[in-house]
């Protein structure tokens, strides 16, 4: 279905490539098992568990939540942009299961099927960075939901001093990938305040048959407050929608680290 949804031009410089490289992709699970799988598997697992008919996972990545959402049973797909992570997931199918995952954009996707539940876990909603196709995605997923279905995203809540500051070259991981080779990441990110971005640096240093590696990654994340994801929303399809403040399902509140958008049609 088209429609039309007003446009803006700021905010809609391209600077930075959303597409995740090869070599990021290569380290992601190494990294994100570690540092993510303890806050939010439990609660989508547990979304995917309860839900009876088809689940989408849009952003699908490497597979780091799908995987183990087909192994318990559901019948679930995937849609990602970024080759690189999509060869990752389908690498860890059996064949007859690769079907599942394609290579789609959440602002124009198109699948034959009607989803009970449709996610975007890990800041796949952040890689959006114009109104245009913040509304694009949530309209469309509007269109793959069956009725009472819902679409759940999340968005991590602004975190003034890193707004103010920003951060330069922190390692945030530096661990063995394989017996006697080791991998580091260095993170840089740069606010643009006007364009409500991250501009961000990931810096990948690894060693391998003797030779050092070292590749950066510049990219963008769209940061949100709390009245401008409820005003996005509100201007969707979607009619109701509750805005949760942890993976818990705990209601925002001063405490609050993450938005958790659970929207229904
Ligand atoms: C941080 S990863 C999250 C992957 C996975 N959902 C997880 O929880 O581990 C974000 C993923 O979103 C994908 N992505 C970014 N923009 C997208 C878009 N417009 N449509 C579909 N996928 C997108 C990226 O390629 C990447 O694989």
């Amino acid at each position: 279905m088209s429609r039309k949804v007003p446009t803006s031009t700021a905010g809609s410089k391209k600077a930075a490539t959303m597409i995740y490289p090869e070599y990021f992709a290569r380290f992601y699970d190494l990294i994100y098992h570690r540092v993510r799988d303890g806050v939010d598997n439990t609660f989508y697992l547990d979304r995917v568990r309860k839900t009876t008919g088809k689940v989408l996972e849009v952003g699908v990545g490497t597979g780091r939540l799908f995987v183990e959402a087909l192994t318990n049973g559901a019948d679930i797909y995937g849609i990602d942009i970024s080759p690189a992570m999509i060869g990752i997931v389908t690498g860890k199918l059996d064949s007859n299961q690769k079907k599942r995952i394609s290579r789609q954009n959440i602002i124009d996707f198109i699948l034959p099927h009607k989803f009970s539940l449709i996610l975007a876990p890990f800041r796949v909603f952040m890689h959006l960075t114009t109104k245009k196709e913040q509304l694009n995605a949530l309209n469309n997923v509007y269109d793959h939901l069956s009725p009472g279905g819902e679409f759940i995203f999340d968005a991590f809540i602004p975190d003034l001093n890193l707004l103010l500051n920003g951060t330069s070259n922190v390692t945030d991981f530096d661990e063995e990938f394989e017996p006697g080779n080791r991998v580091k990441r260095t993170v840089t990110s740069r606010p643009d305040l006007l364009n409500q971005v991250l501009n961000i640096t990931f810096t990948m240093e690894w060693n391998e048959g003797g030779k050092i590696f070292r590749k950066d990654w510049n990219t963008i994340m769209r940061y949100f407050f709390r009245f401008e994801l409820e005003h996005l929303v509100e201007r969707s399809e979607f009619r109701k929608y509750k805005i949760l403040g942890d993976f818990e399902g705990n209601e925002l509140d001063q405490s609050s680290r993450e938005f958790i958008v659970v929207c229904k049609k």
